[in-house]
């Protein structure tokens, strides 16, 4: 801590004054700016088959992953959702998922009549707790969900296995790891499908969208069908048995993205890794900087793995390391020091409004790691920290010092 100290000038500051923070995420440059105006101008605003744009966030989307199917949909959740309706998820089928998710991963299941089944994550970490999840398999289970939260990808080639020997598919839930990667491949690129969201304040974003991976025609063919009937549907479906149903209303869903949402998002996608690689330095100078504070653990960060974007930065803490009576009172104190930051909103499924309207997400159960995860963190202001000075990052050290003191 001591070297981190001498490297910013060893000043500590006692200012109260916001520390100024860059425009929040999501940004655009002038060049789409323009093309979206164009577009606006004449009227290219809707497309019920290929849309150039579509298609080329498609054709993006399936060299940077390496698949061999990709489909843009409305939203994550219109991807979660034509994944489990491809993959024949019906009513009474079981879904393992995690507990520590976003709503949507459950909610297209809950709609289909499925019942989700839930796990537990790691005991510091929301990588799911592969004992927790193996245990959960029965007879009726269709399917297992992973969901990468904040980019952190769990260990898949395990989960793979245990799917495999089972001959259950594997839905990766990527919302939110755009470019986060394993020693077994991309994230959304390892399971039998894999489920983006590119709405919202996502490393790709269009405000709204989302998009399939796969590498099955199968699931492909029925993803399309269900959401995306006549033109286009009709356009890629050349095989006959499909053509029936996708040339005419399909499955009568409309999942189709916008092709104004396409087009921001294709902006985004170009320069992902780049991005990626410029908030992965600010985010690990701060983790290096919460090492030294009094009761903060950076998040984790696995040698030879990729959190990608990391969509949100969540350190953990040790409230009686901290002397704070609660969580939320460290962000008070940090908020009154001039620090943005907050309780996560993320809370385990089980503990939501959901589980008391559906038994199967069973209020009663106990998600030991999840809950003691939820009442450890701390989010920062990560969404305005995609191109943020080291100045920045220093400051929230080094209050955060003055506050909690040093390790
Ligand atoms: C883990 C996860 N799954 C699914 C979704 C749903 O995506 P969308 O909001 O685009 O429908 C989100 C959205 O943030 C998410 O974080």
């Amino acid at each position: 801590m001591k070297e981190y100290h001498s490297s910013v000038g060893n000043r500590l500051l006692q200012s109260s004054t916001p520390v100024p923070l860059p425009p929040a995420w999501p940004v655009y440059d002038s060049a789409v700016a323009r093309e979206v105006d164009r577009m606006i101008r004449a009227g290219d605003v809707f497309a019920f088959g290929d849309h150039p744009r579509l298609l080329d966030l498609e054709n993006w989307a399936r060299t940077y992953f390496g698949v061999k199917f990709a489909l843009a949909v409305s939203s994550g959740t219109a991807a979660l959702h034509s994944a489990y309706v491809a993959l024949g998820i019906r009513p009474g089928d079981e879904v393992l998922l995690p507990t520590y998710t976003f709503h949507a991963t459950a909610t297209p299941l809950l709609s289909l009549g499925a019942v989700p089944v839930l796990y537990d994550c790691e005991i510091d970490s929301t990588k799911p707790s592969i004992p927790h999840l193996e245990s959960r398999i029965g007879p009726n289970t269709a399917a297992i969900v992973v969901s990468h939260m904040f980019g952190l990808v769990g260990d898949m080639s395990t989960v793979m296995q245990v799917a495999s020997k089972r001959g259950i598919p594997v839905i990766e839930d990527a919302a939110q790891s755009h470019g986060a990667w394993t020693d077994i491949g991309k994230a959304g690129a390892i399971g039998t499908v894999g489920c983006f969201s590119l709405g919202g304040q996502k490393m790709i974003t269009g405000g709204m969208g989302g998009l399939l991976l796969t590498n099955s025609r199968d699931i492909f063919y029925r993803a399309l069908t269900l959401g995306h009937s006549h033109e286009r549907a009709k356009e890629h479906l050349t095989d006959s048995s499909f053509q029936k149903y996708g040339g005419d209303v399909g499955g009568g869903l409309n999942l189709r993205m916008h092709p104004v949402a396409a087009t921001l998002a294709l902006s985004h996608a170009k320069t992902l890794d780049e991005r990626i690689a410029r908030r992965g330095r600010s985010l690990t100078r701060l983790s290096k900087g919460l090492q030294g504070v009094k009761g903060f653990y950076p998040p984790m960060q696995e040698l030879g793995t990729s959190r990608g974007g990391w969509y949100g930065y969540k350190a953990l803490y040790n409230d009686e390391e901290l002397q704070c009576d609660s969580p939320s009172n460290a962000v008070k104190k940090m908020g009154t020091a001039g620090l943005k930051v907050s309780i996560p909103s993320t809370r385990p499924l089980h503990q939501t409004s959901l589980a008391e309207l559906h038994p199967s997400l069973n209020p009663a159960n106990e998600f030991p790691n999840a809950m003691h995860l939820t009442s450890r963190t701390i989010g920062f202001p990560d969404k305005h920290f995609h191109n943020v000075s080291d100045e920045v990052i220093d400051e929230y050290v080094l209050r955060a010092i003055h506050i909690f003191g040093e390790k």
